[in-house]
């Protein structure tokens, strides 16, 4: 039993010590215990800890297990094994908690991730930090920008080392540990002391960057320099010994900062160099997948390859793509992807099986049936001559529009240097320039897209009341809705169009012939239309607001074939309607139940076009 650590609770965001010295005593031996709150379900965390380093296997317990050997390289960090200790660990950014871990496992971390973050907050505020400067020190933090990763130990009691785990402080500001036999103990002056669990309560462990920022304020935080004990063989009925947690410290691409006596925050080196350090004197190898990722971000200037946090709170991680095919290979190689289907009954949204909603939302794609009614022979005959020279008589309003100027940004021609596809972009209020029955067309499809945004939303459990204000108006029919027809010319012997995800909330996609390309569960696969059907897919707005909730959306990433045609066969086309916010307003993600803005909705379509139309075929 021990009393040593004073014990703390979170409340209103703000920590309350039991005892009225327990903030001085917790800066000064580096950790306190932190009350579990009532309503965090632990199981699915200790069973992974019990499980993971395991051999992969089938049956109920196959996703807890296997990660000695599983694919975590889009973690900088993943399993690893020191040999100079018992611990082996399992260490995932927070970013790829939802891809790479058991789905319960990833909500339980994001939860004690969201009370670490307040934690630390607290503890900044109480240390002297200025507010100002909390997203600064912390790369991000209260964006989730920091470098937050999990911690799962193991202690091999088989692995004959002199220690459980080597001594150390930890690199960052704050670790928050799940913790329930003895074997931490931390040095205080001269001696070894036991920082032994509390039941019901969180170990949680003050960090070295901490440390170094608060060394000159008024109110020092010291971290604690702890080790864990050397465990012995265990029968077989007592299970080894395990923690995991929560770390957040600063970002890999930053800087390390120290308050100066004046108050004035002062920068003392790179936080990568002090990791590596810091790694040395433990004599572990310094985590080369950091090092790569370091040297490749200098070398490109444009994109974030994992130096966690992100450069912006949407830019997801790079992804690595199959080089795109040609429509033949894509047919021959990539198996067509089963999509489930849905219509709309008396304005109502409905799949054909109860649990083909959560499927569409998990793939990001799905087919719709075309309601009765929707008239498409105009918009087919216009994006067949939308892209020619104007002529005169019938065609008149169908051709010439490479030439057409559409006020307003971002729409009109644009002609694609890297791609096959060229595009012809009008805004709503821009739809009356078009032939009537095309504009019906449109406003048939907004309706349609807006129609499955308010089912999507409903379905997730978010307030009707919020929708507006989420959607940038999108839900009420406003936001910004665009006609986009596509021209894929054959001549041109390069890909039909990048992978990309769109950037909006729903796409409404008008296309007839196969060629669609999409990224699912680590594979491609065809999206080939079926007759009758619209293609909808869900874009990154939604990705981005729903990515902390319980049934998170994906917003797939797709692009098109080369298109192959003999001379006879007209080239490939399609029209999309994509909704999107209106451009001039902000892109929310819900935290903790609470819809918080992450960027202005221009910020967001810049970096996203940038994206969908640059060389780089491979990468995302
Ligand atoms: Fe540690
Ligand atoms: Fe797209």
């Amino acid at each position: 039993m021990n009393a040593l650590l004073p014990v703390a609770q979170l409340q209103d965001r703000a920590l309350h010590f039991v005892e009225s010295d327990g903030y001085e005593r917790a800066t000064s031996l580096g950790a306190f215990h932190l009350r579990h709150p009532g309503d965090f379900d632990f199981r699915a965390g200790v069973e992974l800890a019990r499980q993971y380093y395991l051999p992969a296997d089938v049956g109920p317990d196959a996703a807890f297990r296997g990660y000695r050997t599983r694919d975590l390289s889009r973690s900088l960090l993943g399993y690893s094994r020191t040999g100079h200790d018992q611990d082996e660990l399992l260490q995932i950014e927070a970013n790829l908690w939802r891809e790479y871990l058991p789905r319960d496992a990833a909500m339980l971390l994001w939860r004690m991730n969201d009370l670490s973050r307040a934690v630390l907050t607290d503890l900044f505020i109480r240390a002297g930090v200025a507010p100002r400067d909390i997203d600064t020190v912390a790369g991000g933090l209260s964006k989730n920008q920091a470098l937050q990763y999990c911690i799962f130990n193991h202690y091999r009691p088989e692995a004959d080392q002199p220690i459980g785990l080597t001594a150390h402080k930890d690199s960052g500001f704050i670790t928050t540990l799940y913790t329930v036999e003895p074997g931490l103990e931390s040095l205080h002056g001269q001696q070894w002391i036991p920082f032994d669990p509390l039941a019901g309560h969180f170990t949680v462990v003050l960090g070295h960057s901490l440390e170094i920022l608060t060394a000159r304020l008024k109110n020092p935080v010291t971290a604690s320099y702890h080790r864990v004990r050397r465990m012995t063989k265990r029968s077989a009925a007592t299970p080894d010994r395990f923690t995991f947690g929560v770390y957040i410290g600063p970002r890999w691409d930053q800087r390390l900062y120290q308050y100066d006596v004046a108050g004035q925050l002062s920068d003392v080196g790179t936080f990568v160099d002090f990791q590596r350090a810091k790694a040395a004197e433990m004599e572990y190898e310094f985590h080369p997948r950091v090092d790569s990722a370091l040297r490749q971000s200098t070398d490109s200037p444009c994109t974030d390859r994992g130096l966690s946090g992100l450069s912006s709170p949407t830019l997801r991680r790079t992804i690595t793509l199959p080089p795109m095919p040609d429509e033949h290979e894509a047919s021959r190689l990539y198996p067509a992807w089963d999509m489930v289907r849905a219509r709309f009954e008396c304005d109502a949204l409905r799949f054909d099986d109860a649990h083909d909603f959560d499927r569409a939302l998990n793939d990001g794609f799905f087919l719709l049936k075309i309601p009765d009614g929707v008239a498409l022979d105009a918009s087919d005959r216009f994006v067949r001559h939308c892209f020619e020279p104007r002529v005169d008589g019938e065609l008149a309003r169908y051709t010439g529009y490479r030439d057409c100027i559409v006020p307003g940004d971002y729409q009109g021609y644009f002609d694609r240097e890297h791609d096959q596809w060229e595009n012809f972009y009008v805004e709503r209020n821009n739809w009356p320039m078009l032939p009537d029955q095309v504009a019906q067309a449109g406003e048939a499809m907004a309706e349609i897209g807006i129609g499955i945004l308010r089912a999507t939303l409903g379905h997730l459990g978010i307030s009707a009341a919020e929708w507006d204000t989420l959607t940038g108006g999108l839900t009420a029919k406003r936001g910004h809705q665009m006609l986009a027809f596509n021209h894929f010319r054959s001549g041109k012997r390069v890909r039909g169009s990048k992978f990309h995800r769109d950037s909006g909330w729903v796409t409404v996609l008008r296309s007839t012939t196969p060629g669609l390309l999409a990224y699912i569960d680590g594979g491609l696969r065809c999206i080939n239309p079926e007759p009758g059907y619209f293609v909808i897919n869900f874009g990154s707005a939604l990705e981005v607001l729903t990515e902390h909730l319980p049934h998170p959306v994906r917003a797939n990433i797709h692009g098109v074939a080369e298109t192959i045609r003999c001379a006879a066969r007209h080239d490939r086309l399609s029209y999309v309607v994509f909704l999107d916010s209106d451009l001039h307003g902000d892109l929310y993600q819900y935290h903790d139940g609470v819809p918080v803005k992450v960027q202005t909705v221009k910020e967001f379509a810049t970096q996203e076009v940038s994206r969908t139309y640059d060389s780089d075929g491979h990468l995302l």
